[in-house]
């Protein structure tokens, strides 16, 4: 049984939400944990966490947010996250450099935001950061918190500092990507580091890419980090749901 720990849902990407989540409970991904980027979305996935068992809630304001949020939502968010035990962290938050336009000043500022409202609730976090691995690091040293690195395609030197600091690194489809040598900094790695992600309804592992992603699609990145590594299915989904456990209260 595997979790998919970072996946989004929106009506804009599924038609249908039950029938994604069939889908993944038919191909051995029991349990989601649904995560939040914007009001939208951190909406969908409280209500998700909240009516399914098996699904779990991340939530908070993506970089791209850092022109649009403002404190109410933080403080709504905050008292959202108090009366709730389905809500189990704090993402996807950080800093995403990659696009035009961004200013670097406001999402430091809504991303240390948020680290604080992490450690007032004691709740790991998702980081998401996109061409800015160094101001990543340096903020994150400042904050003593726990949590998974959403999407990591970093080097094997950044994977240490992450790890050593208290991450898992989330590890999704571009693993499967041709051009990635993520699996080759994987390899240097244990399994202890890592959690398995889809990040639904992008990025789809290969052979599959063009089509939208859902979590059923972990079995295809299992399937192929279990080849990396040399060890069972079986193995690798008790590896990854004791990392799952070593930071999520699930
Ligand atoms: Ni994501």
């Amino acid at each position: 049984m595997f979790t998919d720990t970072h996946c989004h849902f929106e009506p804009d990407y599924y038609d249908d939400y039950d029938t994604i989540i069939q889908n993944a409970m038919n191909n051995n991904v029991n349990r989601l944990i649904v995560s939040g980027c914007a009001k939208l979305g951190n909406d969908e996935s409280i209500k998700l966490s909240s009516s399914h068992d098996n699904i779990f809630s991340t939530v908070g304001f993506h970089p791209d947010q850092a022109s649009i949020y403002s404190d109410e939502d933080l403080y709504n968010l905050k008292n959202e996250i108090i009366k709730n035990n389905k809500i189990i962290g704090i993402g996807e938050i950080g800093l995403d450099y990659h696009y035009d336009g961004f200013d670097k000043d406001k999402q430091k500022e809504l991303f240390e935001k948020q680290l604080k409202l992490a450690k007032d609730v004691n709740k790991p976090v998702v980081i998401h950061s996109r061409d800015a691995t160094q101001d990543t690091i340096d903020i994150l040293s400042k904050y003593n918190l726990k949590g998974v690195i959403h999407s990591f395609s970093g080097s094997y030197e950044v994977a240490q500092i992450y790890i050593k600091m208290g991450f898992k690194l989330g590890i999704n489809g571009v693993v499967t990507f041709k051009n990635s040598n993520l699996k080759d900094t994987l390899k240097k790695l244990s399994p202890d580091n890592i959690v398995l992600e889809t990040d639904s309804p992008y990025l789809t592992p290969h052979p599959f890419r063009g089509e939208k992603n859902e979590s059923k699609n972990i079995y295809v990145i299992a399937e192929f980090i279990a080849d990396l590594y040399g060890i069972s299915l079986e193995k690798l989904s008790e590896i990854t749901n004791k990392n799952i456990n070593e930071i999520f209260d699930i």
